[in-house]
């Protein structure tokens, strides 16, 4: 699966992809990551790719010819790949999103577009194959938008958890369902809180009963 990520600050990128499992993924040859730096596209002698939103209004908007420019470069690397915009108005990124990304990834590479200052000129959202939001909340740029939905996509990869189940049983789970169960290890018992019995009884089918109803939101 190709990567190529669309961003003013690469360098926020490698701390995060570089690490733990996302770097065995890299490792492996499931995933490459690959950058374009947007400043590489700014207009005129100091490269600008930001201006002042028609109709007033605070901060600065992303001009549409530096993105779509870059978005072409990305295209023209990899012309079947589908274009991700973070952004607030986006529709609210799930599981089954990651899973839908991470089964197309098979044959399609992702190209992710890394908003910043007060966001972009609408025209760009033509180039733009999904829009998505990570939550209810609002970031100062995509970087680290498009780092969260990376790392959800890339860890469902085939052969990125190497042997571990966790990407088949949360195959089962629905969307808005809590997915993981409460976990423990040793020690038996710690500051006099104790591991749940079942979990020590060998019982499988007990065990999963368990899981089941320990599936919840606290
Ligand atoms: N950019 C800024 N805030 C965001 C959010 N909550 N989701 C996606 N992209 C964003």
């Amino acid at each position: 699966m190709k990567i190529q990520i669309i961003t003013l600050f690469p360098e926020m990128f490698p701390g995060v992809l570089n690490a733990s499992m996302l770097w065995k993924a890299q490792d492996q040859g499931a995933v490459e990551f690959s950058y374009i730096n947007l400043r590489d596209y700014g207009l005129g002698p100091r490269k600008q790719v930001d201006d002042t939103p028609y109709g007033g209004g605070d901060g600065m908007l992303l001009k549409p010819e530096p993105l779509v420019a870059a978005i072409e470069q990305a295209k023209q690397n990899d012309p079947s790949a589908i274009v991700i915009l973070p952004t607030p108005r986006g529709k609210v990124y799930k599981q089954s999103d990651a899973k839908a990304l991470a089964a197309s990834a098979q044959t399609q590479g992702l190209i992710f577009v890394c908003p910043r200052y007060e966001g972009y000129d609408e025209r760009v959202t033509a180039y733009i194959d999904r829009q998505y939001c990570i939550g209810n909340y609002v970031l100062t740029g995509g970087e680290l938008a498009n780092m969260i939905m990376i790392d959800s996509i890339v860890r469902l990869l085939p052969g990125v958890l190497g042997g571990e189940t966790s990407a088949e049983i949360e195959s089962f789970q629905e969307d808005d369902q809590n997915i993981e169960f409460p976990q423990y290890t040793r020690p038996e018992e710690f500051r006099g809180v104790k591991v749940p019995n079942v979990l020590l009884s060998g019982h499988h089918a007990e065990i999963e009963k368990w899981r089941r109803t320990q599936s919840h939101r606290p």
